[in-house]
Protein backbone atom coordinates (compact mmCIF):
# COMPACT_ATOMS: atom_id res chain seq x y z
CA UNK A 1 0.00 0.00 0.00
CA UNK A 2 1.34 3.96 -0.85
CA UNK A 3 1.50 6.90 1.79
CA UNK A 4 1.30 10.37 1.11
CA UNK A 5 1.57 13.83 3.06
CA UNK A 6 -1.20 15.78 3.36
CA UNK A 7 -0.70 18.73 5.05
CA UNK A 8 -3.80 21.32 6.25
CA UNK A 9 -2.36 24.77 5.59
CA UNK A 10 -2.60 27.65 7.96
CA UNK A 11 -5.80 29.43 5.92
CA UNK A 12 -7.42 25.73 6.59
CA UNK A 13 -6.53 25.38 9.72
CA UNK A 14 -7.66 29.14 10.46
CA UNK A 15 -10.74 28.84 9.03
CA UNK A 16 -11.46 25.68 10.72
CA UNK A 17 -12.04 23.61 7.97
CA UNK A 18 -9.05 20.60 9.31
CA UNK A 19 -12.14 18.37 10.68
CA UNK A 20 -13.98 18.69 7.16
CA UNK A 21 -10.92 18.27 5.32
CA UNK A 22 -9.93 15.09 7.66
CA UNK A 23 -13.58 13.45 6.79
CA UNK A 24 -13.29 13.85 3.08
CA UNK A 25 -10.09 11.65 3.37
CA UNK A 26 -11.64 9.27 5.32
CA UNK A 27 -14.77 9.09 3.43
CA UNK A 28 -12.94 8.24 0.63
CA UNK A 29 -11.34 5.07 2.03
CA UNK A 30 -7.85 6.48 2.83
CA UNK A 31 -6.68 5.50 6.27
CA UNK A 32 -4.94 8.21 8.73
CA UNK A 33 -2.14 6.99 10.56
CA UNK A 34 -0.74 9.37 11.88
CA UNK A 35 -1.49 13.60 12.66
CA UNK A 36 0.23 16.54 14.38
CA UNK A 37 -0.57 20.08 14.75
CA UNK A 38 2.71 22.48 14.84
CA UNK A 39 4.15 25.71 13.73
CA UNK A 40 6.33 24.72 11.02
CA UNK A 41 9.54 26.86 10.65
CA UNK A 42 11.76 28.04 7.95
CA UNK A 43 14.39 25.85 8.04
CA UNK A 44 11.73 22.67 7.38
CA UNK A 45 9.94 24.82 4.91
CA UNK A 46 12.92 25.35 2.87
CA UNK A 47 13.60 21.59 2.67
CA UNK A 48 9.73 20.74 1.88
CA UNK A 49 9.32 23.45 -0.81
CA UNK A 50 13.43 23.04 -2.00
CA UNK A 51 12.43 22.39 -5.60
CA UNK A 52 10.52 25.38 -5.65
CA UNK A 53 13.65 28.13 -4.94
CA UNK A 54 14.23 30.93 -6.85
CA UNK A 55 9.99 30.87 -8.12
CA UNK A 56 8.22 33.97 -7.81
CA UNK A 57 5.96 33.20 -5.21
CA UNK A 58 8.70 30.63 -3.08
CA UNK A 59 9.34 33.66 -1.03
CA UNK A 60 5.61 34.42 -0.01
CA UNK A 61 4.51 30.80 0.22
CA UNK A 62 7.26 30.07 3.01
CA UNK A 63 5.86 32.86 4.69
CA UNK A 64 2.41 32.08 4.24
CA UNK A 65 2.92 28.87 5.64
CA UNK A 66 4.47 29.84 8.85
CA UNK A 67 1.40 32.52 9.22
CA UNK A 68 0.14 29.80 12.22
CA UNK A 69 -0.29 26.14 12.53
CA UNK A 70 -0.41 23.84 10.19
CA UNK A 71 -1.82 19.86 10.90
CA UNK A 72 0.29 16.81 9.19
CA UNK A 73 -1.20 13.69 8.43
CA UNK A 74 0.39 10.35 7.02
CA UNK A 75 -2.52 8.92 5.01
CA UNK A 76 -2.15 5.46 3.65
CA UNK A 77 -4.35 3.28 0.60
CA UNK A 78 -3.66 2.18 -2.48
CA UNK A 79 -2.69 4.88 -5.07
CA UNK A 80 -3.71 7.38 -2.39
CA UNK A 81 -0.91 10.30 -3.66
CA UNK A 82 -3.46 10.08 -6.95
CA UNK A 83 -6.29 9.83 -4.83
CA UNK A 84 -5.65 12.82 -2.55
CA UNK A 85 -4.51 14.85 -5.23
CA UNK A 86 -7.81 14.08 -6.96
CA UNK A 87 -9.77 14.95 -4.05
CA UNK A 88 -7.67 18.14 -3.61
CA UNK A 89 -8.11 19.61 -6.76
CA UNK A 90 -5.94 21.27 -8.72
CA UNK A 91 -3.32 24.09 -7.82
CA UNK A 92 -5.51 27.60 -8.41
CA UNK A 93 -8.83 27.02 -6.56
CA UNK A 94 -10.60 29.53 -8.48
CA UNK A 95 -10.50 27.11 -10.93
CA UNK A 96 -10.43 23.98 -8.85
CA UNK A 97 -13.38 22.06 -9.84
CA UNK A 98 -16.46 21.80 -7.35
CA UNK A 99 -16.39 18.60 -5.64
CA UNK A 100 -12.71 18.90 -4.72
CA UNK A 101 -11.71 20.59 -1.68
CA UNK A 102 -9.86 23.36 -3.37
CA UNK A 103 -12.89 23.79 -5.91
CA UNK A 104 -15.67 23.80 -2.99
CA UNK A 105 -14.13 25.53 0.29
CA UNK A 106 -11.34 27.62 -1.52
CA UNK A 107 -11.10 31.00 -3.58
CA UNK A 108 -8.73 33.60 -4.65
CA UNK A 109 -8.23 36.15 -1.82
CA UNK A 110 -5.96 38.72 -3.40
CA UNK A 111 -3.49 37.73 -1.78
CA UNK A 112 0.43 37.37 -2.75
CA UNK A 113 -0.11 33.94 -2.58
CA UNK A 114 -2.70 30.95 -3.63
CA UNK A 115 -4.11 30.23 -0.16
CA UNK A 116 -5.08 26.71 -1.34
CA UNK A 117 -5.80 24.79 1.69
CA UNK A 118 -4.31 21.75 1.82
CA UNK A 119 -0.80 20.19 0.40
CA UNK A 120 -0.40 16.61 -1.16
CA UNK A 121 3.08 14.68 -2.02
CA UNK A 122 2.93 14.33 -6.62
CA UNK A 123 4.73 11.02 -6.32
CA UNK A 124 6.29 8.49 -4.01
CA UNK A 125 9.95 10.15 -3.85
CA UNK A 126 8.50 12.90 -2.89
CA UNK A 127 6.07 12.07 -0.21
CA UNK A 128 9.44 9.47 1.25
CA UNK A 129 11.06 12.61 1.30
CA UNK A 130 8.47 14.89 2.72
CA UNK A 131 7.46 12.21 5.40
CA UNK A 132 10.93 11.98 6.50
CA UNK A 133 10.70 16.01 7.07
CA UNK A 134 7.16 16.04 9.04
CA UNK A 135 7.61 13.64 10.61
CA UNK A 136 11.20 12.67 11.94
P1 LIG B 1 0.85 21.40 -3.12
O1 LIG B 1 -0.01 20.20 -2.88
O2 LIG B 1 0.72 22.47 -2.07
O3 LIG B 1 2.28 21.06 -3.45
O4 LIG B 1 0.18 22.09 -4.38
P2 LIG B 1 0.43 21.81 -5.90
O5 LIG B 1 1.25 20.57 -6.09
O6 LIG B 1 -0.90 21.92 -6.55
O7 LIG B 1 1.29 23.08 -6.28
P3 LIG B 1 2.87 23.26 -6.43
O8 LIG B 1 3.61 22.15 -5.75
O9 LIG B 1 3.16 23.55 -7.85
O10 LIG B 1 3.09 24.62 -5.62
C1 LIG B 1 3.13 24.60 -4.20
C2 LIG B 1 2.29 25.75 -3.69
O11 LIG B 1 2.83 26.98 -4.14
C3 LIG B 1 0.85 25.75 -4.22
O12 LIG B 1 0.01 24.91 -3.49
C4 LIG B 1 0.47 27.21 -4.07
O13 LIG B 1 0.15 27.50 -2.71
C5 LIG B 1 1.79 27.91 -4.44
N1 LIG B 1 1.85 28.21 -5.86
C6 LIG B 1 2.12 27.35 -6.87
N2 LIG B 1 2.12 27.94 -8.06
C7 LIG B 1 1.84 29.23 -7.82
C8 LIG B 1 1.71 30.37 -8.66
O14 LIG B 1 1.86 30.30 -9.88
N3 LIG B 1 1.44 31.55 -8.04
C9 LIG B 1 1.30 31.65 -6.72
N4 LIG B 1 1.03 32.83 -6.20
N5 LIG B 1 1.40 30.60 -5.88
C10 LIG B 1 1.67 29.40 -6.42
MG1 LIG C 1 3.21 20.28 -5.12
Amino acid sequence: TEETLVIVKPDGVARNLTGEILRRIEAKGYQLVDIRMLQADRELLAAHYAEHEGKPFYEPLVEFMQSGPVVAIRVTGNRVIEGFRSLAGTTDPTSAAPGTIRGDLGRDWGLPVQQNLVHGSDAPESAARELALWFA
